[in-house]
C-alpha cells in the first residue's frame, strides 16, 4: 500500500534511496570500493559502438548514460526512441553493443527494437526492473534495476535506480577499455556510493518545493534547461509535469535558447535550471542571464555557491549538495520529480493514473 504516504508517486519518490542503495549493491563492493559487472558473453574492452535504445523516461535515462560512456569509456554511442529506431533500418556494425532500457521489460517498440537489432548480428543487453520479462528473456545479457514495483505512471525510482546501474555500467565500461586511470576511477566510485545519503539529504527539501510549485502551477508553459547531463533531466522534469500536471512543459539544452524558444520568455514563464558545478556552470549561468533580462522567472537548482552567485537573477533556488559532476544527474532528478508532484496536487489531477495513460504500453 501507500503507507503513511498520499500516493504511490510520493511513497515511490520516498523510496530512492532505498532501491538506489539496493541497486548498487549487485555491483558495489564495499571493501574494496570498487565497482564490477557480472560476466557476459562478449568482451567489453572490444566493443566498438553502443546503441541505446528506450522509450520515454527510459529513453532519458540512456540518454544520461550516452554523456557517461562517451565522457569516460571513449565509446562513441548512439540513442534513439524506439519507435524511430524499429523502423528506421539502421545499419548496425556487426559486434556493437545494443543496450534496451525499460522498468516494465515489455515495451512493444523497444521489444521490436531488440528484435531488429539480434537480426543485425548486435550483441543484446537489456536493463530491465520486472524480473522475467520479455526482454530479459531475449537479451544475453541483463542487468536489473532493484526498485521494486513501480505503481504510479509517472517513473521516479525505476528512473534513479536505470542511471544507477548505468553509471556502474559507465564505470565498468571506462575500466575495461582503459580509458580512466585509478585515482578517477576511485572517485567515480566514491561518488556514487555516497548518492542513498545524498539523495536523503534532497529529499528533505520537500517542503521548500512545495512552496516553489505553487508559483508555478498557474502557468501555462514551463521550460527546463539544462547542459551537458543535465539535459536529459531537464526534459525528464519537462516530462514528469506534463504527465500529471497537464501543464506544457519543454526541456532544452540550455545553449539551444538563442535558437528560437528564448522567444516564449515573458513573465509568465517559469524556467526551471539545472545547473550542477561543472564544466558548463558558467555557460549555463549566462543563458539563464539571457532568460532573465526578457522577464523569465527563474528557479534555479544548483549547488550552495551556484545558488549565491545567481541569488539576485533567480525567483527562487533549490540548494543541492556539492557532488561530483558524474552523480549530478541522478541526485537532479529527485527535485524535478519533486515539483512535478506538488504542482500535480496542487492542480488536484490524478497522480498516480493520470488520463489518457497506461503504466506499461505493450501496443504499438
Ligand atoms: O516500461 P518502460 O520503461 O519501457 O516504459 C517506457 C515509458 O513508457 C515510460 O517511461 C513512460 O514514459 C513513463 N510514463 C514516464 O513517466
Amino acid at each position: 500500500g501507500k503507507g503513511e504516504h498520499r500516493h504511490y508517486m510520493l511513497k515511490e519518490i520516498f523510496e530512492q534511496p532505498q532501491v538506489i542503495g539496493d541497486t548498487l549493491a549487485s555491483f558495489f563492493n564495499p571493501t574494496a570500493q570498487t565497482i564490477s559487472m557480472p560476466d557476459f558473453p562478449f568482451d567489453l574492452a572490444t566493443i566498438p559502438r553502443i546503441t541505446i535504445v528506450a522509450c520515454g523516461t527510459s529513453f532519458y535515462a540512456g540518454l544520461v548514460a550516452k554523456y557517461w560512456i562517451e565522457q569516460y569509456a571513449r565509446i562513441g554511442v548512439e540513442i534513439d526512441v524506439a519507435s524511430e529506431f524499429r523502423y528506421r533500418e539502421a545499419p548496425m556494425e556487426k559486434g556493437g553493443l545494443s543496450l534496451f532500457i525499460s522498468q516494465s521489460g515489455e515495451t512493444a517498440d523497444t521489444l521490436a527494437a531488440l528484435r531488429y537489432a539480434k537480426s543485425q548480428d548486435q550483441h543484446i543487453m537489456s536493463i530491465v526492473n520486472v524480473p522475467e520479462s520479455s526482454m530479459e528473456r531475449e537479451s544475453h545479457a541483463v542487468l536489473h534495476t532493484h526498485a521494486g514495483p513501480e505503481i504510479g505512471v509517472a517513473s521516479t525510482k525505476a528512473f534513479t535506480t536505470q542511471l544507477t546501474v548505468l553509471a556502474c555500467f559507465s564505470i565498468a565500461l571506462a575500466k575495461a577499455k582503459g580509458a580512466i586511470d585509478p585515482t578517477l576511477e576511485a572517485r567515480l566510485c566514491k561518488s556514487i556510493a555516497e548518492v542513498p545519503a545524498r539523495v536523503t539529504e534532497i529529499l528533505n527539501h520537500d517542503e521548500s518545493l512545495r512552496d516553489i510549485a505553487h508559483s508555478v502551477a498557474e502557468a501555462r508553459d514551463v521550460l527546463y534547461l539544462g547542459r551537458g547531463a543535465s539535459f536529459p533531466i531537464a526534459m525528464e522534469g519537462a516530462l514528469k509535469l506534463k504527465e500529471i500536471s497537464y501543464i506544457h512543459a519543454e526541456g532544452y539544452a540550455a545553449g539551444e535558447m538563442k535558437h528560437g524558444p528564448i522567444a516564449l520568455i515573458d513573465e509568465s514563464v517559469p524556467v526551471i535550471v539545472l545547473a550542477p558545478s561543472d564544466s558548463n556552470f558558467e555557460k549555463t549561468a549566462s543563458n539563464t542571464q539571457e532568460v532573465v533580462a526578457r522577464g523569465g522567472r527563474v528557479i534555479f537548482m544548483a549547488d550552495k555557491q551556484g545558488c549565491e552567485k545567481m541569488a539576485d537573477h533567480s525567483m527562487a533556488s533549490v540548494a543541492m549538495p556539492d557532488v561530483e559532476p558524474f552523480v549530478a544527474p541522478i541526485l537532479y532528478s529527485i527535485p524535478v520529480q519533486l515539483l512535478a508532484y506538488h504542482v500535480a496536487v496542487h492542480k488536484g489531477t490524478d497522480v498516480d493514473q493520470p488520463r489518457n495513460l497506461a503504466k506499461s504500453v505493450t501496443v504499438e
